[in-house]
């Protein structure tokens, strides 16, 4: 039997990954970055270029750690094919035993998109993190080094709240798995609170739960 599951899902630079890491070295449990999974996947696709007709599926059964360690997953081209093959009804098939096998006895925090709606719709403690575009835009621009005082900053900016925005939509208009709360998910609006806050907020709910 599986332990105590945590789910993380919220759109893109909402903090979910800052606050799910710090979420399972306090609990001390285990912790997956679905997102890696769907960029692996596309990395693999772009990799193959236009050889195979529709290779997505075949890379989502055969991933392996190797694929998950590469150093060139973030690059703004892989985050777009990741959207892309995350809409493929056979890639989020294909990827579901693996991010439900990943719970052992002692539990684990997952950080994505769907982890409390469909991969693990009975998990004990379910967390939406949001923020506004503009919030998230900014964390996301910080984060990638940008500097608030270049002359081109605020053209830099918009580029990265477009980039998110249009990530966002499709992630969450999608027919499969779309980007949504669970009905039974607590919400934390993060852009009044920082990063310790915001573990506060969701160590407090999950520890009432656990
Ligand atoms: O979380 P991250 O930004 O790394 O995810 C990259 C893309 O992978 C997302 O935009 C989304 O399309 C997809 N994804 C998903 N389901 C998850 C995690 C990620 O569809 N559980």
């Amino acid at each position: 039997v599986r332990g105590p599951v945590i789910a993380v899902d919220g759109p893109a630079a909402a903090g979910k990954g800052t606050l799910a890491k710090r979420l399972a070295k306090a609990l001390g449990v285990p912790y997956l970055d679905t997102g890696l999974l769907y960029r692996a996947v596309g990395r693999l696709v772009l990799d193959a270029g236009d050889n195979p007709a529709d290779p997505a599926e075949a890379f989502a059964t055969r991933l392996t750690p190797a694929d998950l360690a590469r150093k060139d997953l973030r690059t703004p081209d892989v985050t777009r094919a990741a959207s892309e093959v995350a809409a493929q009804p056979a890639v989020r098939e294909a990827l579901i035993a693996t991010q439900r096998s990943f719970v052992g006895p002692e539990g684990a925090v997952l950080d994505g998109r769907d982890i409390g709606t469909v991969i693990f719709p009975d998990a004990e403690v379910k967390l939406f993190i949001t923020a506004s575009a503009a919030t998230r835009a900014l964390r996301r621009f910080l984060q990638q080094g940008g500097d608030m005082q270049a002359p081109d900053a605020a053209l830099v900016l918009k580029e990265t709240q477009e980039a998110l925005s249009a990530r966002d939509l499709a992630d969450s208009q999608r027919a499969v798995a779309p980007l949504k709360p669970a009905g039974d998910a607590l919400q934390i609006e993060t852009d009044h609170l920082d990063a310790d806050q915001v573990l506060a907020q969701a160590l407090a709910y999950a520890r009432e739960r656990l």
